[in-house]
Parts: C-alpha cells; sequence; structure tokens
C-alpha cells in the first residue's frame, strides 16, 4: 500500500472543558488529521502531589482521539518540573550566565545535569510508560519539548558546576594538558587545579577564554544528551514497539544535534516560518522581513528542514509543531497570508517531512501564550489556517521514497564551528547562520536541492559538490575528510574555514595551517565592515573588470600553490586574492551573495550540475521523482510559461 504524508495536530485536552474533548476530535477526524500529540506539559495534572497520579483524564482523553481513529504521540512532560518538585529540590532550577537562579513559572527550569532531576524525571517516564506502553492508540514518544530551547542549554551553576571540572579531568587528564589547550597562559588564568575552574559565567571585563566557553558548550550538550539518553533508553525498555523522536528547534545552537539524534527512531522540528524570519534572522534587511512577514523567507524555512533531514543521514522527519496562524513570540507576529500554510506542509514534505502536526489545535485562553493562535479559535470558531488545512489532499505527497537520494550537493555543518564562530563574531552583526544561510540560499535560487551533513560523518560519496560554508573548525576529522575525497569533488570553504582547531585556539604553525596545508593558501588579513562600508571584489574578464561589492567580511590570502580568481580591489587589501582555487579547491574569502552565487554556478557548471536563475521568492524542489515549484510572493509570477499564483505551489512533474 502506498503511503503518504500524515496530517495531524498539537492537542492539550488539560487546558480544554471536558464537554468539548469528543467534538474537537470529530473535528480532527473530519479535517483529515491522523494524529495528535498531546501532555509534554502535563506533570502537574498527573502527579498533582509527589506519588499521587491521576491518569483518569489521560486515559479518557486517549480513548476519545482513538474511537476516532486518530493516533497518539505522547509528550514525555519532563520539561515542565511542579512547583512540589521545587518547593522540595530547589536546587535543581538553572542558574543564568550572572549567577542568578532561575525561578519556576514558566517552563524548561531544570539543570539538565542534576542527578536528582534525572531521579524524579527518570519516576514520572516510567510511571506514563508503565500506562500507557500497550494502549493501542498510542503510537509513538516525544522525549521531553525543545530541549535546551529558549536558553535553557546551559546552566552556569549548581549541579552543572559541580560536574565540569571532573568532566575537564576525564578529557584532558593533566591540569596541564588543560592549560596548554586552553592557552591559559594569556592574561595569567593558569589553573594549578581542576577544582578552580567554574563555568564560564561573567568575568569581570566581559568575555571568558573562548577555549573555555567551547568546552563548556561541548559540557552542557553532553549533559543535556545524557538527560535524553535517560529517557530514550526507559522507553525502549518499556515500549520498544513504539517510535521515539524529539522535537528540535529552529536554527538550534544550544546542542550538537547530531548526538542528541543518534538514538532517536526520527527527528522532528517545531517550523514557525514568520517569527523564524522576525526572531531569528537578524541578518536580513527591512525590505526582506515585509515581503515575507505573512509567508516567512522559502530558504530559512527550507534550511531547517534540510538541516533536520541530515541529522539522521537523509531519512524522512516529522514537523512536530506547524505554525498554522499567527505565533506570539516574535517582535511582531503578523497573520500568516491566505494559502501559507498549505504552501509550508507542501515545501515540508517536499523537503522529507513524512508528517506535519499543527500547533495547535484550539487557541489558549490562559497564560503565557493567549496572543497565539490555533486551528479554533479561543471561542471554538474555526480560525484561518482550518480551511488551509482543509484544503489539502495527503494523498498527493507520496512517501514512497525519502528526498534525499538525488542530491549532489552537499553542505557540511558543525555546531564546535557555530559555537567557535558565535564566541567570537568579530562583527556585531554577523554570525554562524548567517554566513551558512548566505551559501544556502545562493544554491537554492539556483533552483540546487542540497543535504545537510555532519562534518563528522558523512559519506562524500554521492556528491559533485561539497560547501562548508562556516567550518570555522578543522578537527582531525575534517583533515581526513579533505585529504580522502575524490579529486573530481570540488569543494567550496566560505571565510574562516579552519581558522581554529579542536581547542579553539589559531593552529601554532602559521595562522591558517588547516586550509593551509590543504590548498596551499595562507591567510593574510581578515576585515570587519561596518554598515556603510563596502570592499569591491574584481575579476578581470576579457580584458573587462567585473566588480562585486562585499560586505560584513573579508578576508585576503597569499597563495602557495594554485591559482588567485578574483582580488580586492581599493582598501588596505588592494590587489590581494579574495577568492583562491587550487585545483578541487575553492576559497572564498569576501561575503557577496552574486559573488558567491557566481563561483557556484561556474563549479556546477564544470560538473555538469543543470542550474537555472529561479525569480526572487520561487523555488524548486524535487521529492519522490515529484518536482514543485513555490511561490512564495503575495503577487502572481510569470516563470517559464506558466503563471504562478500567489502564495501557492504546483507539482511540475
Ligand atoms: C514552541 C513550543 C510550544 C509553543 C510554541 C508557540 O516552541 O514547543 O510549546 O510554545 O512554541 O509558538
Amino acid at each position: 500500500m502506498s503511503r503518504h504524508l500524515q496530517l495531524g495536530v498539537c492537542d492539550y485536552p488539560e487546558h480544554t472543558p471536558e464537554s468539548n474533548w469528543q467534538s474537537h476530535a470529530e473535528q480532527q477526524k473530519a479535517l483529515g488529521l491522523s494524529v495528535v500529540r498531546i501532555a509534554e506539559f502535563s506533570w502537574a495534572k498527573i502527579e498533582p502531589q509527589e506519588g499521587e497520579y491521576h491518569w483518569e483524564w489521560l486515559d479518557k482523553a486517549i480513548t476519545v482521539y482513538a474511537n476516532q481513529g486518530l493516533s497518539v504521540v505522547l509528550g514525555t512532560p519532563t520539561a515542565t518540573p511542579p512547583a512540589w518538585l521545587i518547593e522540595k529540590h530547589p536546587e535543581i532550577l538553572p542558574v543564568d550566565q550572572n549567577g542568578i537562579v532561575k525561578q519556576f513559572g514558566s517552563r524548561r527550569h531544570y539543570d539538565h545535569a542534576s542527578d536528582i532531576y534525572k531521579e524524579y524525571a527518570t519516576l514520572i517516564v516510567i510511571k506514563m510508560l508503565e500506562r500507557y506502553a500497550q494502549n493501542k492508540a498510542v503510537v509513538g514518544w516525544q522525549t521531553d519539548n525543545e530541549l535546551a530551547h529558549e536558553g535553557t542549554g546551559q546552566s552556569f551553576g549548581g549541579a552543572s558546576a559541580e560536574k565540569f571540572p571532573d568532566w575537564l579531568k576525564k578529557k584532558y587528564g593533566a591540569i596541564e594538558a588543560l592549560n596548554e589547550a586552553w592557552g591559559t597562559i594569556f592574561w595569567s588564568q593558569t589553573y594549578n587545579d581542576w577544582h578552580q575552574i567554574k563555568p564560564p559565567t561573567q568575568v569581570a571585563t566581559g568575555q571568558a577564554n573562548p577555549s573555555h566557553l567551547l568546552d563548556y558548550r561541548r559540557f552542557c550538550s553532553d549533559m543535556v544528551a545524557q538527560f535524553q539518553d535517560s529517557q530514550i533508553q526507559l522507553i525502549r525498555q518499556h515500549a520498544p514497539h513504539h517510535f521515539i523522536t524529539h522535537n528540535f528547534v529552529i536554527l538550534s545552537e544550544e546542542t550538537d544535534l547530531y548526538r542528541l539524534a543518534e538514538d532517536l527512531d526520527f527527528v522532528a522540528w517545531d517550523s514557525y516560518p514568520i517569527g523564524m524570519l522576525e526572531f531569528f534572522a537578524t541578518w536580513e534587511s527591512e525590505e526582506t522581513k515585509t515581503a515575507y512577514a505573512r509567508t516567512g523567507h522559502p530558504d530559512l524555512i527550507s534550511l531547517n528542514h534540510d538541516i533536520y533531514r541530515g541529522l539522521k543521514n537523509g531519512e524522512d522527519f516529522w514537523v512536530m509543531e506547524q505554525q498554522c496562524g499567527h505565533a506570539n513570540w516574535a517582535q511582531y507576529n503578523p497573520l500568516p497570508a491566505d494559502n501559507a500554510v498549505s504552501l509550508w506542509t507542501a515545501q515540508a514534505w517536499a523537503h522529507g517531512a513524512s508528517a506535519v502536526v499543527y500547533f495547535r489545535w484550539r487557541a489558549a485562553h490562559m497564560a503565557q501564550e493567549i496572543m497565539h493562535s490555533g486551528l479554533l479559535r479561543q471561542d471554538g470558531t474555526q480560525d484561518r489556517g482550518y480551511s488551509d488545512v482543509a484544503s489539502l489532499e495527503p494523498s498527493t505527497f507520496s512517501l514512497d521514497s525519502s528526498m534525499s537520494s538525488g542530491c549532489e550537493v552537499v553542505l557540511l555543518h558543525d555546531y564546535q564551528s557555530l559555537w567557535a564562530y558565535n564566541h567570537q563574531p568579530h562583527h556585531q552583526d554577523l554570525n554562524y547562520w548567517r554566513q551558512f544561510t548566505m551559501f544556502y540560499s545562493a544554491l537554492r535560487a539556483l533552483g540546487i536541492d542540497v543535504d545537510i551533513s555532519s562534518s563528522k560523518n558523512v559519506d562524500l560519496s554521492q556528491y559533485k559538490l561539497v560547501v562548508a560554508p562556516a567550518l570555522t573548525i578543522f578537527d582531525d576529522s575534517v583533515h581526513e575528510l579533505i585529504r580522502n575525497t575524490d579529486p573530481d569533488t570540488q569543494w567550496i570553504f566560505g571565510p574562516r574555514c579552519g581558522f581554529k582547531d579542536a581547542t579553539g585556539k589559531v593552529p601554532q604553525k602559521g595562522q591558517f595551517q588547516g586550509v593551509q596545508d590543504i590548498l596551499g593558501v595562507r591567510q593574510l588579513n581578515f576585515d570587519s565592515l561596518r554598515p556603510g562600508l563596502t570592499q569591491d571584489v574584481t575579476i578581470s574578464e576579457g580584458g573587462l573588470n567585473k566588480v562585486f561589492e562585499a560586505q560584513v567580511w573579508c578576508e585576503s590570502y597569499e597563495l602557495e600553490e594554485g591559482q588567485t580568481e578574483y582580488v580586492y580591489s581599493g582598501g588596505p587589501q588592494d590587489g590581494k586574492t579574495a577568492v583562491a582555487r587550487n585545483n578541487n579547491m575553492t576559497m572564498i574569502g569576501a561575503l557577496s551573495k552574486p559573488l558567491t552565487t557566481e563561483i557556484m554556478t561556474s563549479r556546477l557548471t564544470e560538473l555538469g550540475v543543470e542550474t537555472e536563475i529561479l525569480p526572487e521568492g520561487v523555488r524548486l524542489s524535487q521529492r519522490s521523482g515529484s518536482k514543485l515549484v513555490f511561490n512564495f510572493n503575495q503577487q502572481e509570477i510569470q516563470w517559464k510559461g506558466k503563471l504562478l499564483s500567489p502564495v501557492s505551489y504546483q507539482f511540475l512533474s
């Protein structure tokens, strides 16, 4: 039997009078939904006092869904430890970077390293499993909710502070090795003993040592992963027939998601296209934000789809929360355009989603998310997204083959590089995602589908072009990957690639040893351009000078091998190499989308990969032998003799 995209919704029976449950489930069924995710914040309702369990409401809610043929995904409720637990064990509360304890009253108020908290989390998860592992309506589990999100990935006191020195001791063995790795000779930061090392909280003059920051990130990321591991083990043990997933967040930075995804059956993420543009994409211009205010930017949305598909090597993923109306958490929260919800749904499928679950069924009439919408308004009437969902035909979205199998281009992503980059951006408007997105977007605007993979364990054999947009850290695994690459595979590196080694320091033998070894290129200078300051980059073609304007970041190279392709013109780096090429390796030092696009086009053409320059806001994607065109513009677009309606998608084949 052929499989197709599943649709579902996040529901909160604990927020809704019981008298509505039946009609809600009937409506969900009638709308074509087949799955509901519930209970991820319901600990206080399940266990209002320690050891006193109330399952009747949840039993009943699950039965109501089951009677409509809806499958249930249960969230473990560990993102919300109840008040009685915090009163008994305030030491599980996390501590912020200023040493202030974060208090009860929202969610995610726990330190992942706390053994006490882990004991309580284990207990509630076991209790839920004992109750529902054999329930026929339950098909799977979501661990916690958006682990480490909303700035909760690191606690700077309590259990984390206690465990950090031991973690370091295991990693380095001797304190001298740590001093060497962190370069503590600088400013007399040398440690005599492990117990002297604290989390990198507010230090006297602002920023802590970046190598210290980097190891603290790694440590906290391990703590989050271990916290999740214990839940995964319990679920596997008690409910081996159920799937386990987790709902990751937009442009997540807090943890190494490749590690977090390792033992999940599949990955899920929460897609809020409009909030993503308003809140996360700080680098986008006001014009861009206004143009995409009601649809979100197509590349930012698909970037996340591609990252999450790549977490488990190209396997299908779920969108566990899909925005279906206005959200509440960005600076501005406009209503989505008509048809945006179906456009997002089709785009998710085209990038590898096997289920899209809308957030949420009925808007909350209480507490922090009163201003957030759902498929139903607070009064129970159908909101704008409802008709969009009703217009979808899930059977048109086949799951017979996965999306990624055909990609010829891969982008390498790495959380250590992200952390190292963002600890020292050297420009207040620059960060890892900005640089990464520029490369990604240039490819998408050329009609290219891409995979995004970890630089640690990627199999490059299927790819013709490998792009490392912002691989700041070259550790041994990256060196090996590059050295063992097929000479026919082209590589493009963005600025700062290989600038640091795994310790977070610049390699000793020359400032740029990582890339120098491989490309025969030595970095000379980098130039951080304030707004309004630009730098020309030129190439001489047929006696004419072609000029590109770079903004934000320009670095120059000296070549030991290979050739200069583009040079800087004017300014302090006048005449120096901006883009270097050595056989199949290209290094781009200047941030300019048109320049990057030109280089990508030239390499792809050499490789026999077809490109086409798409109109602004128009994108192509292929899945299961189908090709789709998306129009994210709010106006009609003429494209190749076709009329693309505003905010729409069409199957081309
Ligand atoms: C998500 C979260 C949900 C809800 C939603 C609102 O990040 O998982 O619980 O808060 O945002 O947009």
